[in-house]
């Protein structure tokens, strides 16, 4: 297998959370291409040049054009805010490198079309970093409902909360401006939900939802004044999937006490499995089977049993950290770009999950039922 060079662009939440997973794939995972760190970018150039000592990047720049465009570098991490994916990501597929992008795609949905024909176009391999998929335990939810262990699916019920913009007084980032990060709670942490229950159920056929924006303006940090909350803090939807199944979906980044509540109920025929992200390693499961005194919920502890647990840690219960499900994405695509079995999300995946986040903000401000 080729050794493989990296660059990385952005080096905050998730810079951080792809510079360990770099760092530590090929210990966990023995069957992945060596990697080069070659170039790491950041603004300005003096914290670019802090950064790829603490990430050990060979080099540093301020520029994430002269990064795209090193003949070192094979796979591009693209983990600075939204509003500059779409730049970097047709760049970087025109110049033939393999893009590892943070979702969500882009600020719209046109953006997002362009980056998966672009890339398609330059026959590169992508990946979207929808990691909350690659949990053991919600890979297990997906062979438990493929083995029939809750019957038919009737019913799916989502809820994704945190509290990180509950406080009124809690500044204005970029967060809050349409033309920086687009979608607010909804392209923020319902993408991810939608991609759990698109994982679990399949594709939406259809949807009708409601947004708000409850703390409408913040303070500058700087104390110059006010700048108004231009995205959406709470949506919530009404979902129909292909295939008749209903389902309910609540995003909220106002939720006092939730710091990642992304939390899903599969109801079926014949059982239900729920999971709570701020417990990831567990999934409870109730199936209706023996006398119904005895029948309850049981708590499934992730374990070796639920690959790849076992990769990081032969014991079970010990427990995988976020951190970790960044490293088993990764995996997957550099085992793909090394020629192996395709990845899901890629580019044309995380489309499909976005087309139903835009629906969600389309039906909201349409006030209408919207088909995917
Ligand atoms: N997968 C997940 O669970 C998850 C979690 C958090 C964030 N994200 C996504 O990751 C992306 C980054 O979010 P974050 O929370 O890490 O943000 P952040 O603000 O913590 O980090 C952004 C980084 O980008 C850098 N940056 C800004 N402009 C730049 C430029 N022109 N060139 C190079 N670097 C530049 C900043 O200096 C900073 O280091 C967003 O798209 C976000 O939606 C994904």
């Amino acid at each position: 297998m080729r050794e493989l060079g990296v660059g990385l662009i952005g080096t905050g939440f998730m810079g951080k959370a792809h510079a360990l997973a770099y760092g530590a794939v090929r210990a966990v995972f023995g069957d992945v291409p060596a990697l080069r760190l070659e170039v790491l970018c950041d603004t300005p150039a003096a914290k670019a040049r802090t950064m790829a000592t603490q990430f050990g990047f060979a080099r540093a720049t301020d520029n994430w054009r002269d990064l795209v465009d090193d003949p070192r570098v094979d796979v591009v991490s693209i983990t600075a805010p939204n509003n500059l994916h779409h730049e970097i990501a047709l760049a970087a597929a025109r110049a033939g490198k393999h893009i590892y992008c943070e979702k969500p795609l882009a600020l719209t949905l046109d953006q997002a079309t362009e980056m998966e024909q672009v890339a398609a176009e330059a026959g590169i391999k992508t990946i979207v970093g929808y990691n909350y998929v690659k949990n053991p335990a919600f890979m297990h939810a997906q062979s438990l409902v493929g083995a029939g262990a809750i019957g038919d699916i009737v019913h799916f019920r989502g809820w994704v909360d945190e509290d990180y913009q509950a406080n009124p007084d809690q500044p204005w980032t970029w967060r809050a401006r349409i033309s920086e990060a687009g979608l607010g709670a909804l392209g923020d942490l319902g993408c991810h939900l939608v991609s759990m229950a698109v994982g679990l159920v399949g594709p939406v056929e259809s949807l009708i939802a409601d947004m708000q924006t409850v703390h409408k303006s913040r303070s500058l940090a700087d104390g110059s004044g006010q700048a108004p909350v231009e995205n959406e803090d709470i949506a919530t939807t009404l979902v129909r999937f292909v295939g008749g199944v209903r389902g309910s979906l609540c995003a909220s980044r106002v939720a006092w006490g939730r710091k990642n509540r992304l939390n899903w109920e599969l109801h079926g025929s014949t059982g239900m499995i729920c999971f709570d992200q701020e417990r990831m390693n567990e999934l409870r499961l109730y199936q209706n089977t023996g006398p119904l005194a005895q029948q309850g919920f049981k708590t499934i502890l992730t374990s070796p049993e639920h690959p790849p647990y076992g990769s990081f840690c032969p014991a079970p219960g010990h427990q995988l950290g976020v951190n970790d499900l960044k490293v088993i994405e990764l995996a997957g695509f550099l085992r793909h770009i090394a020629g192996g079995a395709p990845v899901h999300p890629d580019f044309s995946d995380a489309l499909e999950i976005e087309k139903i986040v835009h629906a969600i903000a389309e039906s909201a401000q349409s006030d209408a039922r919207v088909y995917v």
